[in-house]
């Protein structure tokens, strides 16, 4: 029976206040309206920037549905998807209501996305379709992750041929970054993480080098400078998301022409500062969101190029989970052991 214009209810992992696991409730999605598509998930990555959400670094209003990198069918229409995080956080759709209920109580969504429920409804602008035939739980990636750290070596930094990149922090994000520069011809990539399980993986996808920050006395940049010959990188990514580490990026690139590119989001509250002197003589910092690409057009040429086997994904994911399994998904991000866990939801 057709469920097109009608209530759904399904189940989705509620994040009711911070600090404490995500619930599994039974909840309501209604029908969506003008501009909106209602979405069967089949699949999402657990992104840091979801964890930031339960942490309370990043500022939400509760009760929420967090989740920002899925992959899903057209409830009425059969169209596989990818589900992108484009519009502002406000938790609302476009026209200040929500789509989700839980025994009638509104629950706020996630960077217009909320991609932690069975049934998802998200604006036009936040959806791509794709290939029907990309395999769901890879596509999902390229909600965040992929498209995040790629596009920030591709578009935002344009890195060039021959060049020398060091990326910060060797998560789902970073390691797709690093696959950016190396697509982009570096020829030496420094893989930056304090926690050395990360480095393996890290040269699989490209790292010509890897350096953990708490094996030196001195600081990092300085390290970076001494690998240089004294010169710096050309291209720094901060895959972290702290201002520490974005103070460390920035100072570890070419004080001419050195370009530091922001990735992590910082957490809500925080503030740096910097002496001028670090960027007066022409080092350039600049930010990049879901990878410097116009919008969701790029996505099905994204997923076109993973069918033709121009990249890899397999490496990103290190776990695969059911969706009912998500708490456990998160304690493994926490851990430091995953790089992404894909949740996968039942088929009907
Ligand atoms: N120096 C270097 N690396 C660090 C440091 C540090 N001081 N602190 C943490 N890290 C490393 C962690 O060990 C981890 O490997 O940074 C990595 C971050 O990876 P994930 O937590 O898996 O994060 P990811 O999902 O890749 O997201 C990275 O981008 O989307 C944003 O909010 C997200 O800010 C986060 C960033
Ligand atoms: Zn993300």
């Amino acid at each position: 029976m057709s469920t097109a214009g009608k209530v759904i209810k399904c189940k989705a992992a509620v994040a009711w206040e911070p600090m404490k696991p995500l619930s599994i409730v039974e909840i309501e999605v209604a029908p969506p309206k003008a501009h909106e598509v209602r979405i069967k998930m089949s699949a999402s990555g657990i992104c840091r920037s979801d964890d930031h959400v339960l942490t309370g670094d990043l500022k939400v209003n509760f009760p929420i549905i967090i989740g920002h990198e899925g992959a899903g069918i057209v409830e009425s229409s059969n169209f596989p998807l990818s589900i992108l995080s484009i519009t502002a956080p406000v938790g609302l759709m476009y026209d200040g209501t929500s789509r989700f209920t839980c025994e009638g109580k509104p629950l706020h969504n996630f960077a217009g996305t909320s991609t932690f429920s069975e049934y998802t409804v998200v604006h036009e602008d936040s959806v791509a379709k794709v290939d029907p035939s990309a395999p769901l739980e890879r596509v999902c990636l390229f909600g965040c992750s992929f498209s995040t750290g790629y596009g920030a070596a591709i578009n935002t930094a344009k890195v060039r041929p021959g060049s020398t990149c060091a990326v910060f922090g060797l998560g789902g994000v970073g390691l797709s970054a690093i696959m950016g520069c190396k697509a982009a011809g570096a020829s030496r990539i420094i893989a930056v993480d304090i926690n050395k399980e990360k480095f393996p993986k890290a040269k699989e996808l490209g790292a010509t080098e890897c350096v953990d920050p708490l094996d030196y006395k001195k600081p990092i940049n300085e390290v970076l400078f001494d690998m240089t010959d004294g010169e710096g990188v050309e291209y720094s990514f901060e895959v972290v998301g702290t201002p520490e580490t974005l103070a460390a990026a920035l100072a570890s690139c070419h004080l001419n022409y050195g370009k530091c590119i922001a990735v992590g989001v910082p957490p809500s509250a925080s503030e740096m500062t910097f002496s001028p002197a670090l960027v007066f003589i022409g080092r350039s910092l600049k930010g990049s969101l879901f990878g410097g690409w116009k919008g969701k057009e790029p996505v099905p040429k994204l997923v076109s190029d993973f069918m033709e086997k121009k990249f890899v994904l397999d490496p990103l994911v290190s776990h695969t989970l059911p969706f009912e399994k998500i708490n456990e998904g998160f304690e493994l991000l926490r851990a430091g052991k995953s790089i992404r866990t894909v949740l996968k939801f039942q088929s009907p």
